[in-house]
């Protein structure tokens, strides 16, 4: 069976699909309405959050023939994805769609032919649309030939710039183009998708296992696609949250919690076993720490702030939030300081070739003062 990765298979063919990203994405069906796309883009933001996706939608935009032809359709300020314009832009075939990687050696030398290759027009669409990927990659070089493009850019040019850092894209390009940025997505988004994709692919999952997924893959739709992926090649029996956690050395929920209660109640003993189990586990020390971090300081925004809880709900799992709200009837003020004492500990434990004994230190250190 040939097996094509999720994160590929799954690709928005849609704005509509675009999750997550709602301003961009009304910004740009309308520009397809109207059929005022611009000549120049840069889409920013963190990885696996739509960018290569949408340059792709927005080539297809530019060049699908259902749209050029029925009025009605083109409407919708959507691609018609039927078409052979957007057939060959799926398969990478179109001539008339040119991806640049600009991470890559070949891509410095395909920005420098790109003057050239800007002279003639389109072979058999509407627009010449060149992506450019990875584009905080560029040279010096690079950037300028660009630059001259999108000085006097042609009426039937579309470049596109996608980078996860907008800060390396010279000013000068910026100011000629029209930029979006993309968002982390909330968890809750990521959680639907994998459900989606669960139940089409036939994948048996458990509700807490989807939710670490989402948790690790830390606001990234294709993080959290490939993980689902390495996830499924396990085997066809239902994926656990155990599994996850040996996957990727970052424990779930409900182990975080159950320690965490440990610390609530001052019970040392029980806290310092809970480590050293993490630690023969062969789970990664520092995200366990992170993670404990994260899950006190929920509980101290909403001790002081019990509003926040509409914020968390986005983040969490119902069931999730609930039990973190009732540790928050055990949190006192005396719980700050040892906050500060695991964060000054998390720190520590980056530089010591013994990282477990600075979370030690700090779990008596932090508990003595609680009691103090
Ligand atoms: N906003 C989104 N909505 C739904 N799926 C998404 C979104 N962003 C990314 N994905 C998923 O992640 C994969 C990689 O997305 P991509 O657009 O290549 O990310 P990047 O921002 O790194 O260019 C897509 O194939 C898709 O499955
Ligand atoms: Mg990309
Ligand atoms: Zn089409």
């Amino acid at each position: 069976m040939s097996h094509l990765a999720i994160y590929r298979k799954y690709r928005p063919a849609t704005f509509e699909d675009l999750l997550g990203q709602e301003t961009i994405v009304k910004i740009l069906k309308e520009e397809a309405k109207r059929d005022r796309l611009s000549h120049a883009y840069i889409l920013s933001g963190p990885r696996g959050t739509g960018k290569t996706t949408s340059a792709r939608l927005l080539a297809k935009i530019a060049n699908c023939e259902k749209r050029e032809k029925d009025s009605a359709f083109k409407e919708k300020g959507e691609p018609c994805n039927a078409c052979t314009v957007c057939l060959a832009i799926d398969e990478g075939k179109s001539l008339d769609v040119v991806e640049i990687d600009g991470a890559s050696n070949r891509g410095v030398d395909e920005i420098r032919d790109l003057k050239e290759s800007i002279r003639t027009a389109p072979m058999a669409s509407r627009f010449k649309v060149y992506i450019i990927d990875e584009a905080h990659m560029l040279t010096k070089d690079a950037w300028n030939a660009l630059l001259k493009t999108l000085e006097e850019p042609p009426s039937y040019i579309i470049i596109i710039l996608a980078t996860t850092e907008m800060e390396k894209v010279p000013a000068t390009i910026a100011s000629r183009a029209q930029k979006f940025y993309f968002k982390l997505v909330p968890r809750e988004e990521i959680v639907k998708k994998l459900t989606k994709i669960a139940k089409e692919e036939k994948i048996k999952i458990s509700d807490e296992a989807l939710d670490l997924i989402a948790d690790y893959a830390e606001g990234s739709f294709r993080d959290s696609e490939s993980l689902l992926d390495q996830m499924i090649s396990l085997g066809d029996k239902s994926i656990e949250v155990e599994e996850i956690e040996k996957a990727v050395g970052k424990i779930g929920f409900d182990k975080i919690d159950e320690f965490v209660a440990f610390l609530l109640k001052g019970d040392q003993a029980k806290a310092l076993e809970f480590v050293s189990s993490i630690a023969d586990g062969g789970f990664s020390l520092s995200q366990f720490l992170r993670d404990v971090i994260q899950h006190l300081r929920r509980i101290l925004v909403l001790r002081t702030n019990p509003q926040m809880e509409a914020v968390f709900k986005k983040e969490m799992m119902a069931e999730h939030l609930g039990k973190i709200l009732a540790q928050a009837k055990n949190f006192t003020p005396a719980h700050v300081g040892l906050i500060k004492t695991l964060i000054t500990a998390y720190g520590e434990m980056r530089y010591s070739q013994f990282p477990r004994i600075p979370l030690e230190v700090a779990i008596v250190e932090g508990l003595e003062k609680t009691k103090a």
